[in-house]
């Protein structure tokens, strides 16, 4: 589904922008949690190495956008509105919430990292499909981005989570529930940035006073959340 949605965005100059800024702001989102995850007197190498790069992400992002003709400041719209806004923390609060019930009795730093390699396991085996996807539609309409270096930074984030997470002695039940609650939350976010596209494209249309030919894409929207 991920390609249906990614076509219609990269095929539209504003929506792409949109897009890009979405991204840019998620991954600055990504490294600013990872960057208040530890005090500073005991973050280690790691910790610092993976907030540096998504901020790098972030900011790989936003030099794209600005690169299609937006601009490098000001506030931004997000594509998929309070949705994407809020994704990445409902990941965190929701992981954070069943901790509680299966960890009662863990300090709030012991579940603060239990939290963090949890959610970014699950966001980090999304992001790696998802960027999968976008790099597939960037070298078929021939786009100028490239997401290789991101991708395999994505994939080396993954692995030293789901090694964290043999460290911490989770078990496979938290794993996959973890998986769970990020694929409903990702649901929501796509179906969500889809509605927002599809709904500039009629309104784009409308403007120029053709009908909207969207029937058919209104009707793939059902698939995502089915
Ligand atoms: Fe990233
Ligand atoms: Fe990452």
């Amino acid at each position: 589904m991920n390609q249906v949605v990614l076509d219609l965005i990269t095929d539209h100059h504003e929506l792409h922008m949109r897009w890009l800024d979405t991204l840019s702001y998620i991954e600055n989102l990504g490294a600013r949690r990872i960057s208040f995850l530890k005090d500073p007197l005991c973050v280690s190498l790691d910790i610092l190495k993976h907030a540096a790069e998504e901020s790098r992400h972030a900011y790989y992002f936003k030099k794209k956008r600005t690169d299609l003709g937006g601009p490098s400041k000001g506030k931004i719209v997000l594509l998929g509105g309070s949705v994407s806004k809020n994704y990445l923390r409902h990941l965190d609060l929701k992981i954070l919430k069943i901790l509680k019930t299966y960890f009662p009795n863990q300090t709030k730093e012991d579940r603060d990292t239990m939290s963090y390699a949890l959610t970014t396991y699950a966001s980090e085996k999304r992001v790696g499909e998802l960027y999968s996807d976008y790099q597939e539609i960037i070298e078929k309409k021939n786009l100028k981005l490239n997401l290789r270096t991101i991708l395999a930074e994505e994939k080396q984030h993954l692995n030293e989570m789901e090694k964290k997470i043999i460290e911490l002695n989770f078990g496979h039940v938290l794993k996959e529930k973890a998986l769970q609650i990020e694929d409903k939350l990702f649901k929501r976010f796509l179906k969500s940035i889809y509605q927002d596209s599809l709904n500039w494209v009629t309104k784009m249309l409308k403007d120029r006073g053709q009908d909207h030919p969207l029937n058919k894409n209104e009707i793939l929207l059902g698939h995502i959340v089915n």
